[in-house]
C-alpha cells in the first residue's frame, strides 16, 4: 500500500519531520519558503502531489478561497498550532475535511511568554537592554528606570482557558491578585481562589494589569479598545500573547503615549508580522516577534501532537483526539 501523501507547508522540527517522512509520503517545506500565506499556492501544490493531508501552521493561508480550491483527495488538516482563526472552518465542513490542532502542549510555555511580557512592562526590561546595547548607560543610580513589582498587583486574565490557567499558577508565586473573565464562573477547584467577574465593566476596572488569552477571529476582533482601555485604571499595563486582532493598536498607542496606560508586552500583532509602526518608537512597549510557543520541547510536542491525529484520520482510521471540525 503506497503510503498517504501529506504536505508539509512549513520547516518543522528535524524529529517530526523524520516522523512524518516515515510514516507518510511527506512533501517537506525544508527551506521555509512562504509559499503558505497565499492560499491559492497552498491548493495548488495540494492538487500537484495529490495530498491525503495537509500539516499547516498558525498564518498559513487556509482561507475560503484555498479550502474551496482543494482536490478531493484531502481528507484533513492539521494546524501545528493551537489556534485555528487562519483556518475556514465553515468551508473546511462543507467539503467534509477533518480540522485538528495541537492544544495543551503549549499551554505552559505560552503562559511563560505572557509572564516575560509582564516582567519585561513592569520593569521596564527591554528599555534597559536598548541602553545598554547603546552604550548609554551611565551606571546605577536610585532613580533610573524604576517600574513597578508585580507584587500584590491585581492580574486580570482575559480568557481563562489552559493558558490563562496556567498564568495564573505562575503569577501566585509572585503574590498577585487573580481575577478573571470568562463566559461563565468556574468550579472553585479550577479557580483556585481567582475572582470571578461577570461584566467587563467590574473586571476592567478592578485589575491592574490585563493579561489577554482570547481567540483570534472577528468575534474577539479589536476587544482592547479606546472605550475599554478608558475603564481599566490610570497606569495599568497591557500584555498580550493571545491573537493580534483582539487589540485595536491605535487605541493602545495613544494611551501608551499619554501613560493611562503604564506599559505593555505584545507577542502578537493586528496583520502579524506588520506591526504598527506608532509601537516601534514607544520605549514603554516590549515587542516579542509570536514566540508563544517557541520552545525545542514544545514544538516537537506540538508536531507529534499533529501527526497523532493525522495518523487516527488516514492511518488508523480512528477518531482523531483534537478535532476542531
Ligand atoms: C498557536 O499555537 O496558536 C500559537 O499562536 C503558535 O505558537
Amino acid at each position: 500500500m503506497p503510503k498517504p501523501v501529506l504536505l508539509v507547508t512549513r520547516k518543522l522540527p528535524d524529529a517530526i519531520e523524520a516522523r512524518a517522512s516515515r510514516d507518510y509520503d511527506a512533501r517537506l517545506n525544508p527551506q521555509d519558503e512562504m509559499w503558505a500565506t497565499d492560499g491559492a499556492e497552498i491548493a495548488r501544490r495540494a492538487q500537484e502531489v495529490g495530498a491525503a493531508g495537509i500539516l499547516g501552521a498558525a498564518g498559513d493561508a487556509l482561507n475560503t478561497a484555498c479550502i474551496e480550491a482543494l482536490p478531493e483527495s484531502v481528507k484533513v488538516i492539521a494546524t501545528f498550532s493551537v489556534g485555528f482563526d487562519h483556518i475556514d472552518i465553515a468551508a473546511a465542513k462543507a467539503r467534509g475535511i477533518v480540522v485538528v490542532n495541537t492544544p495543551e502542549v503549549l499551554s505552559f510555555a505560552t503562559a511563560e511568554t505572557a509572564f516575560t511580557l509582564m516582567l519585561m512592562a513592569a520593569r521596564r526590561a527591554g528599555e534597559g537592554e536598548r541602553m545598554v546595547r547603546a552604550g548609554q548607560w551611565k551606571g546605577w543610580a536610585p532613580t533610573q528606570l524604576l517600574g513597578v513589582t508585580l507584587e500584590g498587583k491585581k492580574l486580570g486574565i482575559l480568557g481563562f482557558g489552559r493558558i490563562g490557567r496556567e498564568l495564573a499558577a505562575m503569577a501566585r508565586g509572585f503574590r498577585m491578585e487573580i481575577h478573571y473573565r470568562d463566559i461563565q464562573k468556574l468550579p472553585p477547584e479550577v479557580e483556585q481562589g481567582a475572582i470571578y467577574h461577570d461584566n467587563e465593566d467590574s473586571f476592567l476596572g478592578a485589575i491592574d494589569i490585563i493579561s489577554m488569552h482570547v481567540p483570534g477571529g472577528d468575534a474577539n476582533r479589536h476587544w482592547l479598545n479606546a472605550e475599554r482601555i478608558a475603564k481599566m485604571k490610570k497606569g495599568s499595563l497591557v500584555v498580550n500573547s493571545g491573537r493580534g486582532v483582539s487589540v485595536h493598536d491605535e487605541s493602545l498607542i495613544a494611551a501608551l503615549k499619554s501613560g493611562h496606560i503604564r506599559a505593555a508586552g505584545l507577542d502578537v500583532y493586528d496583520g502579524e508580522p506588520k506591526v504598527n509602526p506608532g509601537y516601534l518608537t514607544l520605549e514603554n512597549v516590549a515587542l516579542l516577534p509570536h514566540l508563544g510557543s517557541a520552545t525545542i520541547e514544545v514544538r516537537d510536542a506540538m508536531g507529534n501532537r499533529a501527526l497523532e491525529n493525522l495518523d487516527a484520520v488516514l492511518l488508523t482510521g480512528t477518531a482523531p483526539p483534537h478535532r476542531v471540525a
